[in-house]
């Protein structure tokens, strides 16, 4: 790998002061939650943890790239087998505004079933 790939990836956690890695830890309970509703939590964790962040003043990001994928981070983090990472939460203070991108219509992407 090139030196600067090297660095790249040596300092990915470097980009904000605080990053929390959010892990879905499922439990397999036959009559209790769903595993896929268990999962939805960990997600909800992490906007929770958006929306709570920028509330109180500060910049955040929600980012997975290739290292939420990757079965070695797990190991390294000490993850088992039915852990996943929902998440890692870039925490800081912004040093400049968001882009913004082209958004969808909200049209084309909702739908009603009237009674
Ligand atoms: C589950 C999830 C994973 C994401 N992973 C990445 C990522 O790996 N890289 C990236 O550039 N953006 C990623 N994003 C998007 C950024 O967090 C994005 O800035 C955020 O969705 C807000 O931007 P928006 O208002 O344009 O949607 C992810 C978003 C979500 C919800």
């Amino acid at each position: 790998m090139p030196q600067d790939r090297i660095e790249h990836e040596r300092t990915r956690f470097e980009r904000a002061p605080l990053v929390v890695g959010v892990v879905s830890s499922p439990k397999d309970c036959p009559r209790g939650t769903p595993v896929w509703e268990q999962e939805l939590s960990a997600g909800a964790v992490c906007m929770n943890m958006l929306l709570a962040a920028r509330a109180s003043g500060f910049a955040a990001q929600w980012l997975t790239e290739w290292y939420a994928f990757d079965g070695r981070v797990d190991d390294i983090l000490g993850l088992s087998k039915s852990e996943r990472i929902a998440g890692f939460i870039y925490i800081g203070t912004a040093t400049e505004d968001p882009l913004e991108r082209p958004r969808p219509s909200l049209k084309h992407l909702t739908k009603s079933w009237p009674a």
